[in-house]
């Protein structure tokens, strides 16, 4: 691992596994190809500018020439592909730049892999795809939880998406012995998480004293792992996954969306004693369902602990406590993100219609 090709890196997720590579690892060498759709964010790695072992380039994980280039140029022996559309809601209210990113986009970077790699084996290259839990559907109140064997039941066009994005990837494998790994992993929540996601919106909407929007009766369960564990695994995986295995990554709680909020708000009532929106749980507004709405999620994470002795370190409490104290001492990077057209329309978009579920 000495050059690495991160895609998506100005993304939530990837802009913090960059930061910590460029902490752990300050010897490799990181390009960030990110598109910059909406959820691309170049403030995120701000600090990294003028740094010598690191570079921006600005363009589409589906433009295959480029890609290829990109690997010449940069002698690139590690992809590691973060880059996607992830919004569920999103996903719901025009599926087709989900297909074209994550399913053709994710079969580009195969392919550009696959012809600049050409009799390389797992001793040089590594391609590491990015995935979730989503794939494999909802659980009921007393399944057991998704482990490596479950079977794929994906039920959003985002799920739906991913699941073949991870199909693709494990073809490179059998069919050409692209040395790959994956990782499906919970829902993240952490700093550059954009307020779009549950999290940040519900702190973001408890600052400004607006309604938090709970989709149903807010009993869904999602297991939740703070970002900095996740890329902590990730990078465990990069250095000791074995070719060809997928890695099941969680945060071992499974609170209900309700639980979360009341969770948010009780820190915000402390943390912010003159908040003129206190107590901020009077903000909670049940708004009508996500259409197929996964009820449950949660994971068996045996395999990886057992295999590299990973397991979260934050608590969801802590993790929430550090989140809203990013959050608050951040206000001008929340800022800059909601005062653009697109979130407005966005917002409007999905929330607008939605009415009072009661
Ligand atoms: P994000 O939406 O915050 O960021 C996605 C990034 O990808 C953005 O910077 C965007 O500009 C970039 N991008 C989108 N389309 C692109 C394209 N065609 N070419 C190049 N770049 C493109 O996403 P995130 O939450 O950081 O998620 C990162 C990855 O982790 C995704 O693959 C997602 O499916 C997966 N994942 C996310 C979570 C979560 O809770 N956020 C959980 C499990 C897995
Ligand atoms: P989200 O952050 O969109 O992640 P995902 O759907 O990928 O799990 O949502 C997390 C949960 O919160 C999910 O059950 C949907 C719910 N939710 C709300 O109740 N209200 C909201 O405004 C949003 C964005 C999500």
């Amino acid at each position: 691992m000495k050059n690495i090709l991160i895609t998506g890196g100005a993304g939530f997720i990837g802009s913090n596994f960059i930061h910590r590579l460029i902490k752990e690892k300050p010897e490799v060498k990181l390009v960030n190809l990110d598109a910059l759709t909406y959820a691309g964010n170049l403030d995120n790695l701000k600090s990294l500018e003028g740094n010598d072992h690191y570079t921006f380039i600005k363009g589409d994980i589906g433009n295959q020439a480029l890609v290829e280039s990109l690997l010449l140029k940069h002698e690139i022996d590690t992809i590691v592909n973060f880059a996607a559309e992830t919004h569920v809601d999103r996903s719901i209210l025009g599926p087709i730049q989900f297909l074209n990113t994550n399913v053709v986009g994710t079969g580009c970077l195969l392919e550009a892999a696959r012809k600049t790699w050409r009799g390389r084996g797992s001793d040089s290259v590594r391609f590491h795809h990015i995935s979730t839990d989503e794939v494999f559907g909802s659980l009921a109140p007393n399944d057991p939880p998704f482990s490596e064997s479950s079977q794929y039941s994906p039920n959003s066009p985002y799920s739906a998406s991913k699941a073949a994005s991870d199909h693709l990837v494990r073809a490179y494998y059998h069919t050409y012995g692209l040395p790959i790994t994956i990782s499906n992993c919970t829902n993240n929540y952490g700093p550059y998480q954009f307020p779009e996601k549950l999290i940040p919106l519900m702190i973001m909407n408890c600052l400004k004293g607006k309604p938090l929007p709970v989709y149903g009766d807010g009993r869904q369960i999602r297991d939740w792992l703070y970002v900095e564990d996740h890329c902590e695994a990730i990078q465990l995986i990069l250095e000791k996954g074995r070719v060809g295995e997928t890695y099941l990554i969680g945060g071992e709680n499974q609170p209900t969306n309700l639980e979360i909020i009341h969770q948010i708000t009780a820190i915000l009532d402390e943390i912010v004693p003159n908040s003129p929106f206190r107590p901020h749980a009077n903000l909670i507004q049940y708004v009508q369902d996500r259409p197929g709405h996964d009820r449950r999620y949660a994971m068996d994470i045996s395999k990886i602990r057992g295999e590299f002795g990973w397991s979260p370190t934050y608590t969801l409490q802590r993790g929430l406590r550090a989140t809203i104290e990013w959050y608050l001492s951040h206000q001008d990077w929340i800022k800059a993100l909601v005062e653009k057209e697109e979130f407005g329309s966005w917002m409007k978009n999905n929330y607008a219609n939605r009415g009072d579920a009661k």
